[in-house]
């Protein structure tokens, strides 16, 4: 039987997705990305070779696997051409697998000035974007004034588009941010260059999805970013443009609900963040330190250093409704070896009283102070474990609260980054 299967974050990112997506691609015949851009930065460790991809779908390590760019993706083709060179030095063919659907928004430069005017125009309150042009790609596409990929193919179509496009934002750059303006025939220029680069690659993505589907073949959907970043349900504003929930995967492949067989969501054993916004169980002592260090928490696409703090249960709870998640997958166990204790919040209190937020947005997670419970740590590794036999008796009881807290089974459990550094509980396929 073939099993379609979507993978994302459930926390603020950098789950461990990349990871993850690479090591089940042994088992599929494709990987699909569905949105975002190259804000995402997925890191895949196989024999200590690091590979860092930021839109490439995290199955091109595995010779023969499909990868496919859905139409919810944002897609910059230089940050798509730098990517596709990266994997040819290390001798991954690329051009042969990889397809790009007509309908992805571009992310042209003046995506990226604005982004970097918005942020600077924000100052303190500034969201601590990637600069990567993502929100203002994602703006142009809602507002029907953006260009998409396959408007790269009809020069005299573009080149007018452009025109109306440029104007527009030359306007905001100029007089509201004071910022420098674009070229307009810089642009016209460079879409010529992006159609050579996209021209081989482009392909009908949604119809490819269903005739996998249709020869029982096994599909992997990759989600980027985290639950807790989704433009809906997340700590708004303090998130990114697109829908990252299991739903997104849907509507940014071309694809229907029903044909989604399993959602997988990726739980850091702690908390991770990057960029602004309330984080109620953000660690500011020496075991934040720790879990920075041990944990290598510093961004695969900014090399900011990554806000860490303990496992939040509740916004876990949450994640696990609002995408369906079917089932676990937990990362880095192995970065909590050691500690005499381990908290995971599982109630949130608001000046010392019982709190239920009515949304978890920016605003209210502010108020969330964290309610912990304490478990024992274990002084033992767990690093590069591969057998749940392997795990000393406080490492599987911390396993066992987050699937009783949660609800859901666990399936993978992560205890290193290499691709073989993981304990099966439940083949996924
Ligand atoms: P993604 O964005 O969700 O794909 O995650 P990132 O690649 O940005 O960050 C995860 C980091 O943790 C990367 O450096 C991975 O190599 C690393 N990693 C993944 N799983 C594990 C694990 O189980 N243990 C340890 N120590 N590192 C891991
Ligand atoms: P992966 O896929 C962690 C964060 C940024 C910022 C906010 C908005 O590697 O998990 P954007 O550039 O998207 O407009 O920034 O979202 N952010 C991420 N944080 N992991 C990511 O991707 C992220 N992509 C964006 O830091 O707070
Ligand atoms: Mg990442």
């Amino acid at each position: 039987m073939s099993r379609s299967v979507v993978i994302l974050g459930t926390q603020w990112g950098d789950e461990g997705k990349g990871k993850v997506v690479d090591m089940l691609t042994e088992q599929a015949d494709a990987v699909v990305r569905f949105q975002g851009g190259h804000n995402a930065g997925h890191t895949i460790v196989v024999e200590d070779q690091q590979t860092i991809l930021h839109l490439i779908p995290s199955g091109i390590l595995h010779d023969g696997v499909e990868c496919l760019i859905g139409n919810g993706v944002v897609l910059a083709p230089d940050a798509l051409q730098e990517e596709i060179t990266m994997l040819d030095r290390k001798g991954v063919q690329v051009a042969e697998r990889l397809r790009v659907s007509p309908a992805c928004p571009l992310i042209m430069p003046y995506h990226i000035l604005l982004d970097q005017a918005r942020e600077k125009k924000r100052g303190k309150t500034a969201i601590g974007t990637t600069g990567r042009g993502i929100g203002p790609a994602y703006e142009d596409k809602v507002s029907r004034r953006g260009l998409r990929v396959a408007d790269l193919f009809d020069e005299p179509y573009c080149n007018q588009r452009l025109e109306d496009i440029v104007d527009y934002h030359n306007f905001v750059l100029r007089e509201y941010f004071g910022f420098d303006t674009i070229d307009l025939d810089d642009m016209k220029g460079l879409s010529r260059d992006y159609a050579e680069i996209l021209a081989p690659l482009v392909a009908d993505v949604s119809a490819r999805i269903h005739a996998l589907q249709a020869d029982n073949r096994n599909i992997l959907f990759e989600g980027a970013q985290g639950t807790l970043l989704d433009i809906d349900h997340g700590t708004y504003p303090f998130v990114t443009s697109s829908n990252t929930l299991a739903g997104g995967a849907c509507a940014g492949s071309g694809t229907g609900p029903g044909s989604i067989d399993h959602v997988l969501g990726v739980v850091k054993a702690y908390t991770t963040r990057v960029g602004g916004g309330p984080f109620p169980t953000e660690l500011f002592d020496d075991v934040g330190e720790r879990l920075a260090s041990r944990g290598k928490e510093f961004g695969a696409t900014t090399g900011r250093a990554r806000r860490c703090g303990w496992l939040d249960a509740v916004a876990l709870g949450r994640a696990v409704r609002i995408n369906g998640v079917t089932g676990l997958c937990i990362t880095k166990l192995d970065v909590l070896d050691r500690l005499e204790t381990i908290k995971i919040c599982t109630a949130y209190a608001c000046g010392g009283r019982p709190f239920d937020p009515l949304l978890m947005d920016g605003r209210a997670f502010e108020r969330c102070e964290p309610v912990y419970e304490e478990l024992e740590g274990w002084q033992e590794s767990t690093s590069g474990a591969t057998e749940l036999s392997q795990l000393p008796e406080q490492a599987k009881a911390y396993l066992y609260r987050i699937e009783e807290l949660s609800g859901v089974s666990i399936d993978l459990i992560s205890t290193g980054p290499d691709r073989g550094h993981t304990i099966v509980c439940n083949a996924v396929y």
